[in-house]
């Protein structure tokens, strides 16, 4: 199969076309989501919550998340490959990012990068694209200041659509290959989305979008407890798996399993 291409994301926006992002971590999830036809795959720094076990995004490394990376390119054959930027592993510098940036690239083989910020980003944007890397900017809320946000709520309601706007203005202008943002209302992305030249992609986020992004573990149903309200849950595979490990234990404690035509 031809590999999804940043110039294939910005052709899916002038044709009027929408594509899809699921996050992945590892080679076997990224080959079924691959093959399911997902457009664009993220290896998001997500994975300090759902594949770490942790509180927030923060304190994952860039050694961790390049494992993960590695695993995700490996597993992935049509899908164009990004990859988070870990939080303190760019902000500091245009240097410092394209230095975190080239490692994605280098030892993970990821197509792209994602970075969190806003419009004093730009020339840390600017930076990695000159150095021959493409760039997602990520707008609205952004997890890794979470703490300087004040916790996990929607960003650019009322006046304060007009700095999402501005924000992203300034990473297109950039050369940012496409926009992320998380939790704006549905009509701050509609704006958003034609304004930029660039594909807009959304998580709680509205449909207005040209892509849509989720993180797997959520809109298959795998994680305990409630969700939020931008995640819908296709499967549930907590229950799922629940279930079949449940009859394997079962059966171990039988002696049921293994049967004759399990054994030699
Ligand atoms: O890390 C992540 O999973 C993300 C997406 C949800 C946008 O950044
Ligand atoms: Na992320």
């Amino acid at each position: 199969p031809t590999r999804i291409r940043t110039l294939h994301l910005r052709q899916f926006k002038e044709q009027g076309r929408r594509f899809a992002m699921l996050t992945t971590y590892d080679a076997m999830t990224a080959g079924i989501f691959d093959e399911a036809g997902v457009e664009v795959l993220l290896v998001g720094d997500s994975a300090a919550n759902v594949m770490m076990g942790r509180e927030s995004t923060l304190p994952i490394t860039t050694d961790e998340l390049l494992v993960f990376a590695k695993s995700v390119v490996a597993g992935a054959r049509r899908a164009l490959v990004v990859a988070d930027l870990p939080f303190g592993t760019y902000e500091a510098s245009p240097q410092q990012a394209v230095e975190t940036a080239v490692r994605f690239m280098k030892e993970a083989g990821v197509h792209a990068v994602k970075v969190e910020g806003d419009a004093e980003l730009a020339p840390h944007i600017r930076a990695m694209v000159s150095a021959g890397i493409p760039v997602i900017g990520h707008v609205g809320f952004t997890p890794q200041s979470e703490h300087a946000l004040g916790g996990y709520r929607v960003q650019g309601r009322g006046d304060a659509a007009q700095k999402v706007l501005t924000d992203a203005r300034a990473m297109e202008e950039a050369g940012a290959f496409a926009v992320l943002a998380e939790m704006i209302p549905a009509d701050v992305m509609a704006l958003l989305d034609a304004d930029l030249k660039v594909p807009t992609i959304g998580i709680g986020a509205g449909a207005a979008a040209t892509g849509q992004v989720l993180v797997w573990q959520d809109m298959l149903g795998l994680g305990e407890g409630r969700t939020p309200r931008f995640v819908k849950r296709y499967a549930d595979l907590r229950q799922v798996m629940t279930e079949a490990v449940s009859s394997y234990r079962q059966e171990v404690l039988e002696g049921a399993f293994p049967g004759e035509e399990h054994s030699f």
